[in-house]
C-alpha cells in the first residue's frame, strides 16, 4: 500500500494515485460515481439481462462492483472478463470501500478470501450463483479476447499521454472483434486520437455529457442494417 498514494475523491470513494503512471485509478469527481455512471450506465450494463462485460484494467476492482451490484440486485446472472498487467495486493484491494449493498459485499468478501498472495497465475477464476469473473493478468495487447462475446467494453487504462499501448489501434480492433452486435464501449477519454482510432477500427463514435468533466466517450458496434442515432 505504501507506494500507492490515496485520493479522497468527491463523492467520498477513496481512489489511489500510481506511482508509476502518476495518475489516479478512477476520477477525482467520484470513483463510485464514474464506475456507475460511465460505465455501468452508459454501456446500459444497468438494464442488460444477461451482461458480458470486457474490462481493460481491472485496477481497484471499482467498475466491477458497481456492475456486481446491479447484477445482484436485479438477479441477472453476470460474466466479467477483465486484463490487468500490474495487480495490486489483496490489501490494496480491501482498502478501496465502496457503498456495496450486503449481498454484493458479501461476494466481494468471497473475492478478497481467494485472491491469490502473489497475483501471477492466470487467469483468476472468481464464481458463484452471481455468475463469473475471470481476470488474465496479462498485457492486454498480447490479449486474445472471445469473438462476438462482449455486450459493453469498459475501456479504463491510464491516460493515452502516459499508458499509450491499450489505446492503440491494434487492441481497438481486437476490442471491435470481442464486441457483439450493438454493444457499447465506455471511456473517460475522448482524445481526438481516442475517437479517431475507435472510428477506424469500425465503432460508431459519440461524445456525451460528463460528470464532472465536460465529456465521456460511448462507441457501439452497430448492429447490421442499424444507423447509430
Ligand atoms: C485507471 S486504472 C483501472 C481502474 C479500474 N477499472 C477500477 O475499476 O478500479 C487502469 C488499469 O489498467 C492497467 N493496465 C495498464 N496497462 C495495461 C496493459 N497493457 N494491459 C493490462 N492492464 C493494463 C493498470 O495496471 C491499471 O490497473
Amino acid at each position: 500500500m505504501d507506494e500507492f498514494s490515496p485520493l479522497q475523491t468527491e463523492d467520498g470513494s477513496l481512489t489511489l494515485i500510481h506511482p508509476r503512471f502518476n495518475e489516479a485509478y478512477s476520477s477525482r469527481h467520484g470513483a463510485w460515481m464514474q464506475a456507475n455512471a460511465l460505465y455501468l450506465n452508459l454501456t446500459q450494463t444497468h438494464l442488460h439481462p444477461s451482461p458480458r462485460v470486457l474490462e481493460i484494467g481491472f485496477g481497484l476492482g471499482v467498475n466491477f462492483r458497481a456492475t456486481l451490484a446491479s447484477a445482484v440486485e436485479r438477479r441477472v446472472w453476470l460474466e466479467y472478463l477483465s486484463y490487468e498487467l500490474f495487480p495490486v495486493s489483496r490489501d490494496v484491494l480491501e482498502a478501496i470501500r465502496v457503498p456495496l449493498p450486503g449481498e454484493a459485499e458479501a461476494v466481494w468478501r468471497g473475492l478478497l478470501a481467494t485472491w491469490p498472495d502473489v497475483p501471477t497465475v492466470t487467469p483468476y477464476l472468481f464464481q458463484g450463483d452471481w455468475g463469473r469473473l475471470e481476470i488474465r493478468f496479462e498485457d492486454v495487447t498480447r490479449g486474445d479476447f472471445p469473438n462476438d462475446w462482449a455486450t459493453a467494453i469498459y475501456l479504463d487504462p491510464f491516460s493515452p499521454q502516459v499508458n499509450p499501448e491499450p489505446w492503440s489501434l491494434q487492441v481497438l480492433h481486437k476490442l471491435y472483434q470481442a464486441a457483439l452486435p450493438g454493444a457499447f464501449l465506455a471511456t473517460y477519454s475522448v482524445a481526438g486520437t481516442v475517437r479517431r482510432r475507435l472510428t477506424q477500427a469500425g465503432f460508431a463514435v459519440q461524445r456525451v455529457a460528463g460528470v464532472g468533466k465536460r465529456q465521456w466517450l460511448r462507441a457501439v458496434r452497430s448492429a447490421p442494417g442499424v444507423l447509430p442515432g
